[in-house]
């Protein structure tokens, strides 16, 4: 009897054509919600032995070859969820995603095992303010800290950003922070601590403009009523495009923060929300 090959079949009632491959799990989609034409949110079975901090990423694939694509993503839920969420892009001829939209409940879902990132908790160092500035499906990693009890734990007041090209594109954003004020666990926290500011760039809505450009006009800090950003009280988490993240921390650096990560955590840090065109990440 081969059991290394034993050791990798999927669990009962997991239906794949092909091997799941060492080292992955093989989950269920639980439901799966469409928002746009390009964003949607799944979940899925959570690994009963999968472990995970607030903010961190994994690489997610599809049954559908012998060797599958893999991708990094974000877990969007808190570490002590029940299940796994995730929030997606839909790109046409991405060789996950023209894929993984399809997705329907009862589909399988591949997850290597291992779970990283520098978005958690523990990267920075303790503060007043925590500032989670995001564009696109860079809410994703926010989407877990905001529901995580260590995040207020640690910090009096959340102040999470969120950024996209069109109106359509905040609602993951305010479904979450609808849903995190309305949770039994973190919902008396998140109304007393957590402020969510979307803004769009490409058409008309309450606040428009570039994050960067509402920090520099501090439009931001006037539209909350609240202090400018201050290095000794504040710390800072950036999710977004290499773009985003590049002017985003200029703007930081300038003001006197510094970069943290897991080995020597400081006062802000930063992931991209996805590799560029000529870099993959698989
Ligand atoms: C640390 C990390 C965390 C990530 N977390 C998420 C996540 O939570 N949700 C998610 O949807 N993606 C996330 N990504 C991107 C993800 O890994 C894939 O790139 C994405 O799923 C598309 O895969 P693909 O194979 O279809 O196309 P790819 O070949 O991977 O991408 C094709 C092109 O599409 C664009 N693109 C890819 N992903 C995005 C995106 N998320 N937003 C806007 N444009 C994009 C880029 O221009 C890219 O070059 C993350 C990437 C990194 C590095
Ligand atoms: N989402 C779409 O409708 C769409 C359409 C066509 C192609 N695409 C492609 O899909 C990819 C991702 O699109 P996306 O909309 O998810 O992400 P994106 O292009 O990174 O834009 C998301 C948000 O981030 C803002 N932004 C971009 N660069 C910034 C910077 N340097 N500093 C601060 N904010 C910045 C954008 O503002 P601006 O609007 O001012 O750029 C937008 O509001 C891109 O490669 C894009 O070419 C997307």
């Amino acid at each position: 009897m081969n059991l290394e090959t034993n050791a990798n079949l999927p669990p009962a009632g997991v239906q794949t054509d092909f091997p799941v491959p060492p080292g992955v799990y093989a989950e269920t989609a639980v439901s799966v919600r469409h928002y746009t034409e390009k964003l949607f949110m799944f979940r899925m079975t959570r690994p009963p032995a999968f472990r995970f901090r607030s903010g961190e990423f994994v690489m997610i694939g599809l049954p559908n070859a012998e060797k599958p694509v893999f991708r990094a993503y974000s877990i969007a839920c808190p570490n002590w969820d029940e299940e796994l969420e995730f929030y997606s892009i839909k790109v046409p001829d991405g060789p996950l995603t023209q894929h993984l939209q399809n997705l329907q409940p009862g589909d399988t879902v591949l997850m290597r095992r291992k779970s990283t990132g520098t978005l958690v908790n523990d990267a920075l160092l303790s503060g007043r303010r925590l500032f989670l500035f995001s564009t696109g499906t860079g809410i994703a990693p926010f989407a877990s800290l905001v529901r995580d009890p260590e995040t207020y734990e640690k910090f009096e007041s959340v102040i999470m950003t969120h950024t996209c090209r069109e109106v359509a594109e905040l609602g993951y954003g305010i479904d979450l922070t609808r849903q995190t004020y309305d949770d039994p666990l973190v919902g008396e926290e998140a109304r007393e601590c957590l402020t969510h500011y979307p803004t769009v760039t490409r058409e008309p809505f309450r606040v428009t403009g570039r994050i960067t450009h509402l920090l520099e006009s501090g439009k931001i800090f006037r539209d909350l009523g609240i202090e400018t950003l201050d290095p000794e009280k504040d710390r800072c988490m950036i999710c977004g495009s290499m773009d985003m993240l590049h002017d985003t921390k200029d703007i930081l650096l300038q003001r006197g923060f510094k970069e943290g990560s897991n080995r020597e955590p400081a006062d802000f840090v930063i992931e991209r929300a996805f590799a560029d065109n000529d870099e993959g990440n698989t």
